[in-house]
């Protein structure tokens, strides 16, 4: 995503200006070709030297310096960005951006460019929380600027608190996501579930399967890359929040079943990834059951809902997705489950594949669409497989709105 592209790092005078080093240094190694510019204050925190020596291009910081070298520095620059991102972002540039006021290098090359602008504020908590500062920030957004929520922990001034500087992980994604550009499901809400439920037997035990998440995490981390408001059920507390996805947690079927009907009338598109047990335990014990107490045991078992069946009866606008996890005559099995769950679109696999289904990083897939459409994907990662599906899913939902 990354490679050969443009970027422009806008360091202001913030103490977390040593950070963007590392930024600097990732975006590079990404093959990124990174020029820097660094107001006066930022270049007294961290020297000019060592930006010069991570983007291997000298760092342009006062406005008379480079005219004999580029033809107008700020110009230059301005126009060879493929992206601009500001970072840290204190209060004072912000909002010299937004009063339109251009009097150093980097306020007049972010005045001058088209290229599309990620300000990640980083601040003293009181400073980000001020009302002239969250107006500034707004006034950025609704230009069309991208302005990072900084993170919350523990600031420079040795206080806790919201203003910290984001994980360099977490800035490379925003930027990932600027550059993708498709923001295929801008203002749609996307609706995921993910995980293996989990029966209650007991306390300490539960009837549950092998699924890991994975694939239901990466198609809402897809959906989010392409700027949906996306809400993901999770019946696993193992895998990492994805950022600037809401994530509720379900445990059993039942209650699966109960966040996705409650969020489901909001949602445009559907995607059921989870993996739901079809089964529960007919009781469970609020108690350890203990071995002393019985030489053998009989676990008796009822039908949990079909969440995703329940869901397609009573569809009115959402595009609804479903998986089918097979062994054996995967298309013929996938066909018939499409039609019962009354779906849109079905990603079969043949979990009894190396490389397919449950607890590894990828997967085999056909996509069936109804009225009959089929695509096959070669084996590709979960992450490959994730953005194809939010692809179809924003193709479905705009067949289906026209
Ligand atoms: N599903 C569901 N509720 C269930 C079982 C499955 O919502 N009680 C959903 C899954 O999330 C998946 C789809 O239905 O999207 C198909 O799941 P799968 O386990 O392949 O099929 P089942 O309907 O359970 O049928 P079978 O196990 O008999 O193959």
């Amino acid at each position: 995503m990354f490679q050969d592209k443009q970027i422009v790092l806008g360091v202001s005078g913030g103490i977390a200006a040593y950070k963007a080093v590392d930024l600097a240094s990732h975006l590079r190694q990404l093959g990124a070709d990174v020029h820097c510019i660094m107001t006066d204050h930022a270049a007294r925190l961290v020297s000019p030297v060592t930006f010069g020596e991570i983007t291997g291009h000298e760092v342009a910081q006062a406005m008379f310096d480079h005219i004999t070298r580029w033809d107008v520095g700020h110009i230059s620059l301005a126009r060879m960005a493929d992206l601009f991102v500001i970072a840290p972002a204190t209060a004072d540039i912000i909002g010299k951006i937004a009063s339109g006021i251009a009097d150093d290098m980097l306020s007049t090359t972010v005045m001058a460019t088209k290229a599309p602008v990620l300000v990640v504020p980083s601040m003293n908590t009181q400073m980000y929380e001020n009302p002239f500062v969250q107006e500034n920030m707004e006034k950025l957004r609704r230009a069309g600027y991208t302005v990072m929520e900084p993170d919350a922990g523990h600031l420079a001034c040795n206080t806790e608190g919201k203003g910290r500087f984001p994980k360099t992980e977490d800035i490379l994604e925003e930027a990932e996501k600027i550059l993708t550009g498709r923001r295929l499901l801008k203002g749609k809400k996307i609706l995921v579930s993910a995980g293996g439920t989990r029966e209650k037997i007991d306390p300490v035990r539960y009837i549950g399967n092998r699924s890991s998440g994975r694939m239901g995490y990466a198609i809402a981390r897809a959906a989010y890359m392409e700027d949906a408001e996306v809400v993901l059920v999770s019946c696993t507390r193992d895998l990492p929040e994805p950022r600037g996805v809401t994530v509720v947690y379900a445990e059993d079927a039942r209650g699966l079943d109960a966040e996705m009907n409650r969020l489901y009338d909001g949602a445009d598109g559907v995607i059921m990834a989870a993996a739901v047990s079809d089964y529960r335990p007919s009781v469970s014990s609020d108690r350890k059951i203990k071995k002393e107490d019985h030489s053998s045991l009989d676990i008796r078992l009822e039908l949990n809902p079909d969440i995703l069946r329940g869901l397609g009866a009573r569809k009115s606008h959402q595009f609804l997705v479903g998986f089918a996890a097979e062994t054996n005559d995967v298309i013929a099995h996938g066909k018939e489950k499409l039609e019962r769950k009354n779906l849109d679109m079905l990603i079969a696999n043949d979990v009894s594949q190396p490389g397919a289904g449950f607890n590894v990083s990828t997967n085999i897939a056909s996509i069936l669409y109804r009225g009959g459409k089929m695509e096959q994907f070669p084996i590709m990662s979960k992450d490959e497989l994730g953005r194809i599906i939010a692809e179809r899913v924003a193709e479905g939902i705009k067949k289906g709105s026209c």
